[in-house]
Order: structure tokens, then C-alpha cells, then sequence
């Protein structure tokens, strides 16, 4: 059968496993070959599943990339070399020369001889040499993924090896390179494994700054020039000061204290007091709202239900929703229910910079 990598958070390996059970055909999981990352197959293989995710793109999975060769490793750094040569061999055929790629790699085992990064560099010289292709890592049509891991017997005996290894390696070693060629839209997100980084910035106030960013890039939103924006949940201001560097107008609602370096900004009004409480106090509208409290995602939901009079035509709402270590699926369900009274949910993804809850974006409905 076909087989695929998926990776999602961990704490979350059964509702991404679901995922995958629910939308593929007679899917099921080989091995964890590192915490969150699956090694499976399906009868319909990577492209039939991912067609799927791109109608309807799961929540949990947060990268998806294709098993097109598996190598047996040596443990030593001649798998370099080794690794390249089968690059070029079995990839350079199927990569469109005038698409820029990137080689995105993964070592799980720690005790490989080498880095991701020795990879990408050996792997994308072959390649650009056999093809002429242009290497773009920011911004790459499509990806050679590589996965190297240590795989235990029985889930050994599931795979089928590139012809260009032996039985006696085949039997002899315990680690193996995973490569597959795919477009990147397909995988779920244009990060090796979903892993997006940003970069720490000074003035930075919150951690949580990198989740609305994240969540702007996946959700593709833009902001209006000059727009109104309600941060629910402000303090201490992260998602406001991301809000603020897109030049949009913030009013931030919380009871608690915003960081001081936000005190003379003339563009943010800080309205010290609950969501519920502002919604009393007959507010604006807005282009934006968006909403990271700390609050059962039900009444999370609900607010945001009585909020939506707030929401111009046109305008967007990102929320949070914090999921407990319990019945997370049907806290998920009842909230979606919820917004639907008032909202159409454009996606919801656990992003990389989500811990124990979803982002979920949405815009007012039209009726
Ligand atoms: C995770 S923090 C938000 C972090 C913020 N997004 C940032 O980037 O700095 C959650 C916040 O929700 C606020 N909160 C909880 N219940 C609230 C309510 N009913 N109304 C307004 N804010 C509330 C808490 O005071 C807390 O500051």
C-alpha cells in the first residue's frame, strides 16, 4: 500500500489519527517515528488524501508529505553522499526544472552523524545540477521531503526499499531515509513538518504574537489599510502589537494590565474590563475581531456570537479555542455548532504556535 508521513502536535495524536482514519482509504498507522510523526499508508496514497485535505484540510495534521523511496541508512556520514546521488537518481525526472524547489529535511534519530541542514545542502546540489532547477527554500513550488529515522523490526517488515539497496542492508541497519517529491500546496503547509519559525523580534511583548502571525500567513488574511481591530483578550498585548505594526486601529479589551510599552500609543484604547462588559457598553464596528481569552471555547463561541452585530460586512474574526485534556472533540463540535448560528468558519488548523488549542478563522454570515 502507499505509503505517507504525517506530523501533528503529540498531545493531539488521536484526533490527527482520526483525521486521517475518517478522510482516507482504509488508512492506517505503520510507526511514530518520532513523537507527532507518522509513518502510514492508504489505498488512495498521497495524492488521493491530499486532494481531499485541499477541499476539506484537516485540523490536526499539520503536514503531509509523500513516501516515494525508502533507503536503509548506514548510520554514517557516507549516507550523505549516498543520499544524493539517490536524489538525482530518482527525483530528477519528476521535478518541473522551471519551478523553483527546496529540499526539506527532517533527522529524528539523534544519533545520525548528521544535521537537516547537511542534507538540504548535498541534496539540492545534486538536484540543481541534474536538473537546473532553482533552489527557493522560502518560497518553493515544490519539495523533496526527507525523513530520516529509526524504525524498530516489525514496522520494517511493512516497507519496500529502493531497488539500489541490499538484503543484507536491508536486514543490517535500523535507520532509513523516507523520500517523497510533491507540490507544496499539497503537504499542508510549505514548512518542513509544519514547523514555521519566526524570527524574535525587540519589543516583542507575548509568545502568542507568534500564533496570529501564523495564523495571518495560513489563513491568507488582509488586513485593511488603516482598518478597525477588537483584540478580546488583549493583555498583555502581543496580538495588538502585531495588529499595530499592520497599521490597524486596536481597541484592547481586557481586565488586566497591557504592557507599558504599549501606554503611549495613541492608536490603541485600552478598555480595562471583560469582553462581556464592553459588549454592554454598546461598542463600534470593526473589520477585524479577533479573540485569544482565557475561557471555555463554548462561551468562548457564544461571545462571539453576540459580537458579530460588531463585525462590519466584510469584516473577519480569528478566535482560539483552549481545549482541555478531555472530550477536546466534542468541546470542538459543540463551539463550531455555536458560531454557525452567526459565522461561516473559512478554517480551522492547530497552527505550529498553537499549545493545547485550535485557531479557527471565520466571517460573518450572510443573510
Ligand atoms: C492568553 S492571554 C492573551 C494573550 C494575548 N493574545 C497576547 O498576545 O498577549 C488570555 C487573556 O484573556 C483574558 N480574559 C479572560 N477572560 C476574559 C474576559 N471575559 N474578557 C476579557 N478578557 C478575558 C485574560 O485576562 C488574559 O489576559
Amino acid at each position: 500500500m502507499p505509503q505517507i508521513i504525517l506530523t501533528c502536535d503529540p498531545d493531539f495524536n488521536d484526533l490527527a489519527l482520526d483525521e486521517f482514519r475518517r478522510d482516507s482509504v482504509y488508512g492506517a498507522p505503520v510507526a511514530e517515528l518520532a513523537p507527532g510523526v507518522w509513518l502510514a499508508e492508504c489505498d488512495d496514497g498521497f495524492w488521493g488524501l491530499a486532494e481531499s485535505w485541499q477541499a476539506k484540510p484537516p485540523i490536526f495534521v499539520r503536514h503531509l508529505c509523500p513516501v516515494d523511496a525508502v533507503l536503509p541508512l548506514t548510520g554514517t556520514p557516507d549516507d550523505i553522499p549516498g543520499l544524493a546521488a539517490l536524489a538525482a537518481a530518482e527525483f530528477a525526472a519528476a521535478l518541473d526544472p522551471d519551478l523553483a524547489y527546496s529540499v526539506q529535511s527532517r533527522v529524528l534519530d539523534t544519533e545520525l552523524p548528521f544535521k537537516p541542514f547537511d542534507l538540504n545542502i548535498a541534496l539540492s546540489g545534486s538536484l540543481t545540477e541534474a536538473t537546473g532547477a532553482v533552489v527557493d527554500v522560502r518560497d518553493p513550488a515544490q519539495v523533496l521531503s526527507v525523513v530520516a529515522a529509526r524504525l524498530d523490526e516489525d514496522a520494517r517488515s511493512r516497507l519496500t526499499f529502493h531497488a539500489s539497496s541490499t538484503a543484507a542492508d536491508v536486514i543490517r541497519n535500523t535507520q532509513y531515509a523516507f523520500m517523497g517529491l510533491s507540490p507544496t500546496h499539497l503537504n499542508l503547509s510549505d514548512w518542513a513538518g509544519g514547523v514555521r519559525r519566526f524570527a524574535r523580534e525587540d519589543g516583542q511583548i507575548s509568545r502568542a504574537e507568534f500564533k496570529l502571525l501564523e495564523a495571518l500567513e495560513v489563513f491568507r488574511i488582509d488586513l485593511p489599510p488603516r482598518g478597525v481591530a477588537l483584540d478580546l483578550g488583549a493583555a498583555p498585548g502581543g496580538w495588538t502589537r502585531v495588529l499595530r505594526q499592520r497599521e490597524q486601529y486596536v481597541t484592547a479589551v481586557d481586565p488586566a494590565e497591557l504592557d507599558p510599552r504599549l501606554a503611549d500609543d495613541k492608536a490603541i484604547r485600552h478598555k480595562r474590563m471583560t469582553a462581556e462588559e464592553y459588549l454592554a457598553d454598546e461598542p463600534d464596528e470593526f473589520d477585524l475581531i479577533v479573540n485569544d481569552m482565557r475561557m471555555d471555547a463554548r462561551d468562548s463561541a457564544r461571545l462571539m456570537v453576540a459580537y458579530s452585530r460588531q463585525l462590519y460586512r466584510h469584516g473577519l474574526a480569528l478566535m482560539t479555542f483552549k481545549l482541555p485534556g478531555t472530550e477536546r472533540k466534542q468541546i470542538i463540535d459543540h463551539a463550531f455548532g455555536i458560531l454557525r448560528q452567526r459565522y461561516e468558519i473559512l478554517g480551522a488548523r492547530q497552527l505550529f504556535h498553537n499549545r493545547s488549542e485550535i485557531t479557527v478563522a471565520m466571517m460573518g454570515k450572510r443573510s
